[in-house]
């Protein structure tokens, strides 16, 4: 079978330096938001559609956190230890032919506090290492700059993304990199899922919730969104001048609704929905605010503060390319009451009753995948990368040590088709895939290892016991031949 993707398709993993490297108190590092976040046992299924209530970290946690050094309650602080292992672990990457290898910078590893006066030199260090072990394995590094970790200090100092001095230190810290790294990285991306700050402001946003008025709190958070957008453009500004071949791209949590029924009442709630999820793509793709999120601003009496000079910034500096993560759809009605509900990636939706979920309430849609890419390409026209994708499960180890996540391989079977017919039949420009958490990793939402994602098993359970060991996983061979025949095994009939 003939391949359906381009010859320069982009395959690989992506990963996040706060739930992979551990480390969290060595080489100058200072803390960030994911070193104070507590792990959450859910082991009962039906409370997973509550995990995401209630995330705020509160001034009184933080000081909890600070006064130990427990990394069991706190386990982004060991990670799978990638600090210490990243050699080896790319070194799988390559194995299996990753082209690119996505991946984050912890900002706190840089400048400890975010608004210290000069770089940390061994967190530097450590990612040319990273950067130079890439390269040396012919991977392509994609640099997401900013993936829920702000620096501690940042935080309870400066209110985090509420303030405006956020975009300065962010700029000194994207000036250090690029001083750094230019000519080695060719992809950045500036913030994991920016409009996630509307739902974890904590986690993205360094808002500590419970120092505002509640009733000013929603306020707050597109204020920081703000901070966010001109900070994200400046980021593009500095690296597009010092390395004019480098492509900078947003990166959105690529929500997916459909109307639960054909009411038109309910196709309206969606397309609301959705217009919540653009905005975010809107704004960083054509340069400035739709109308419409500035309307809700005006409706809500929200006063966000925008120089002249913010939006110029704005507008001149638009992405190259819009990249999104894509795990689930769900539905949405005008009027939900009594509809079932199924818990997504930090969200939770109305229940499809056609689509199966997965162990964590997480609905699988590979068809909608597919929908995303031609929405996103039909709105923007931009070059769309898929920065995550990939399934969270519990995996087993046999007793001949073999790991046969058949349900691994068959979710991400759908969802490469649909990729594959969506460049080939549907005219969609894809740039890359890069599968999520390619190696075991701390889920973001749980901060358990228990929700594996990965090709590459690592041995570790939710309570920080294990040898930190890795082992090929079934899919390992799977998505190495993928890549190898550059997609086309995932149509060939021997393969089903
Ligand atoms: C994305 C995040 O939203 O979803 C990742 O960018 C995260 O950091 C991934 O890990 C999967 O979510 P979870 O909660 O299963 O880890």
């Amino acid at each position: 079978m003939e391949s359906k993707f381009p010859k320069e398709f982009l395959w690989g993993g992506a990963t996040a330096a706060n739930q992979i490297e551990g480390a969290w108190n060595i080489d100058g590092k200072g803390l960030s938001t994911a070193d104070v976040h507590k792990f959450k046992d859910i082991t009962d299924k039906s409370q997973l559609n509550k995990v995401h209530e209630n995330c705020d970290v509160t001034d009184e946690q933080i000081q909890e956190a600070l006064n130990t050094d427990d990394t069991e309650y706190y386990p982004k602080r060991h990670g799978i230890d990638y600090y210490h292992k990243y050699k080896d672990d790319i070194a799988m990457f390559a194995e299996m032919g990753f082209k690119i290898y996505r991946f984050s910078i912890a900002w706190s590893r840089i400048y400890p506090n975010g608004d210290d006066k000069q770089p940390n030199e061994k967190g530097l260090q450590f990612y040319e290492d990273v950067i130079h072990e890439c390269i040396k394995h012919n991977i392509e590094p994609l640099i997401t700059l900013s993936h829920y970790e702000p620096p501690l200090t940042f935080c309870t100092k400066y209110n985090g993304w509420y303030s405006r001095e956020s975009i300065e230190f962010f700029s000194t810290y994207v000036k250090t990199l690029i001083d750094r790294f230019k000519g080695k990285v060719k992809y950045w991306v500036t913030f994991n899922e920016i409009d996630s700050i509307i739902r974890h402001p904590f986690m993205t946003g360094g808002l500590i919730e419970s120092r505002f008025k509640p009733e000013d709190f929603e306020e707050v958070m597109y204020q920081a969104m703000h901070h966010q957008f001109v900070a994200s453009a400046k980021a593009i500004e500095i690296i597009h001048q010092e390395d004019p071949k480098a492509k900078v791209g947003c990166m959105i949590t690529k929500l997916t609704y459909y109307p639960f029924s054909c009411k038109p009442c309910d196709v309206l709630e969606t397309q609301k929905r959705m217009r919540k999820v653009y905005c975010f793509s809107d704004t960083q793709v054509f340069g400035e605010y739709p109308k419409y999120l500035l309307k809700a601003y005006e409706n809500k009496g929200f006063h966000i503060k925008m120089t002249d000079e913010d939006l110029a910034i704005m507008k001149k500096n638009p992405v190259d390319f819009v990249s999104f993560s894509y795990y689930q759809t769900s539905c949405v009605a005008a009027n939900p009451n009594g509809l079932e509900t199924t818990a997504g990636n930090t969200t939770i939706g109305i229940k499809n009753p056609h689509l199966k979920t997965s162990e964590w309430g997480w609905q699988i849609d590979p068809t909608g995948l597919r929908i995303a890419l031609v929405d996103l390409y039909d709105r923007y026209r931009k070059p769309l990368f898929i920065a995550e994708n990939g399934l969270g499960a519990i995996d087993t180890v046999e007793a001949d040590g073999s790991i046969q996540d058949d349900y691994r391989i068959e979710y991400m079977k759908q969802h490469l088709k649909a990729v594959g017919q969506a460049i080939h039949e549907d005219g969609v420009e894809v740039m890359g895939y890069t599968v999520w958490g390619p190696i075991d990793l701390l889920s973001n939402s749980l901060s358990q290892i228990s929700k594996r994602y990965g090709m590459i098993y690592v041995d570790l359970d939710n309570h920080g016991h294990g040898t930190y060991t890795r082992k090929k996983k079934k899919s390992f061979d799977w998505y190495k031949k993928v890549i190898e025949t550059n997609g086309a095994s995932l149509f060939d009939e021997e393969e089903r």
